[in-house]
């Protein structure tokens, strides 16, 4: 919270970052300290740090989620011609990454229970202009279908893999692999919903060191080196800062007991909605995956939504289909983020909620059930 900012103690936000002391002490030692504020070392030993986290040889600092996607496409080469499978349920930066340099989003529909991207219509989608999937781990999940079936497949078609895991950090597959370290690049998200923050912030995520080295020159003007101006290839600023890098070390260190917390509110959730006619929470492999947002489908959703806000409780509602956004407007037939658009509503979801709040929130979408019925 800003100083300045007044809350209503009685208000539950949907979502709210936590930023502590920790925080705001590491910034005001750096602060404090002679430096030039832009990435310098403690960017690397939050890059440093992240990759072990997430057991993976390369991470790249960058300064969004959406930049990491991007980028992802520039070293991919992806450009005019270009086709890329992405769901049409996900958030907005996913088809707009591949966008932006020229190469044409093609949207699939997502599987019922996952949200994530249904692979049997990823297939019949595939073109000869398909140059790469982006599959996204939506709310921390894999598809049911195993993250191999779909490296399998990128294999077997010579496309790439890219993982959009900006929902995923402290998330893994069955096997242990963190989210994001299976594909040929990953991309994380530090915006200020996600488990931890950085206010803005994204990291690449890859084991293969030609496309490491290849993504830090993109993010740094395509220079040969560090602070030279000799420029062999293009590239661009998609820095961090060094101020960035002091909170995310700060968060970082709450991360693991974020992911119990994250996982300790769905279970809570679970009980609490249990046997309410109009709401169906997502299942999850709870013990491999962690909640980004607590997610379910509702009967009413607006009325519900608005029956909440009555009682000071916030919500948001799930993304409306690609396909139909008014910057895309693509025709066809995607019945299940359709339904996700249509009935998806994001309970509070902060790492920070009390048991008492869950237990309100749960007892209100009771109240309104039982009303309605
Ligand atoms: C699935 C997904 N991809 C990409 C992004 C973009 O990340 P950022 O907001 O850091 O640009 C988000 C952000 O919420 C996301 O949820």
């Amino acid at each position: 919270m800003n100083p300045g900012i007044t809350k209503d103690p009685e208000f539950i936000p949907q979502m709210e970052p936590s930023i502590g002391d920790e925080e705001r002490k590491a910034v005001a030692d750096y602060m404090a300290a002679p430096g030039w504020l832009t990435e310098f070392r403690n960017t690397a030993q939050f890059e440093q740090a992240v990759a072990q986290y997430c057991n993976c040889e390369h991470a790249i600092a960058v300064n969004s989620g959406t930049v990491a996607l991007l980028m992802a496409a520039l070293a991919l080469d992806l450009g005019p011609g270009d086709e890329v499978i992405v769901p049409n349920f996900t958030m907005i930066a996913t088809p707009n990454s591949v966008k932006l340099p020229g190469a044409t989003p093609v949207l699939v529909d997502v599987e019922p229970d996952t949200l994530c991207l249904d692979i049997e219509k990823a297939k019949a989608a595939i073109t000869s202009r398909t140059k790469a999937i982006f599959l996204v781990a939506i709310n921390g999940r894999y598809p049911a279908a195993g993250i191999e079936a779909f490296v399998d497949l990128c294999r077997e078609r010579g496309i790439a893999l890219v993982e959009d895991a900006a929902q995923a950090l402290g998330s893994r597959y069955p096997d242990g692999f963190h989210m994001g370290t299976k594909a040929s690049m990953g991309c994380l998200s530090f915006s200020s919903p996600k488990i931890i923050t950085t206010g803005q912030g994204g990291m690449l995520l890859t084991n293969d060191a030609r496309l490491a080295d290849k993504l830090r020159r993109l993010k740094d003007f395509g220079r040969s080196g560090g602070g030279n101006d000799l420029h062999p290839t293009i590239g661009y600023n998609f820095k961090f800062t060094g101020l960035q890098a002091c909170i995310g070390l700060a968060q970082l260190e709450k991360l693991a007991a974020r992911v119990l917390r994250k996982k300790a509110i769905w279970q809570r959730y679970r009980s609490g909605l249990a046997g309410i006619s109009g709401i169906k929470l997502f299942d999850m492999d709870i013990v491999n995956c962690v909640p980004w947002f607590i997610d379910v489908l509702a009967d009413r959703r607006d009325e519900l939504q608005e029956y909440l806000r009555q009682h000071n409780i916030g919500t948001r509602l799930m993304y409306p289909p690609i396909n139909a956004q008014q910057c895309y407007r693509v025709a066809g037939s995607f019945p299940v983020s359709e339904t996700a658009g249509r009935r998806g509503l994001w309970l509070p979801s902060a790492s920070q909620l009390s048991d008492a709040e869950v237990d309100r929130v749960c007892t209100t979408i009771r109240r309104f059930c039982h009303e309605q019925q």
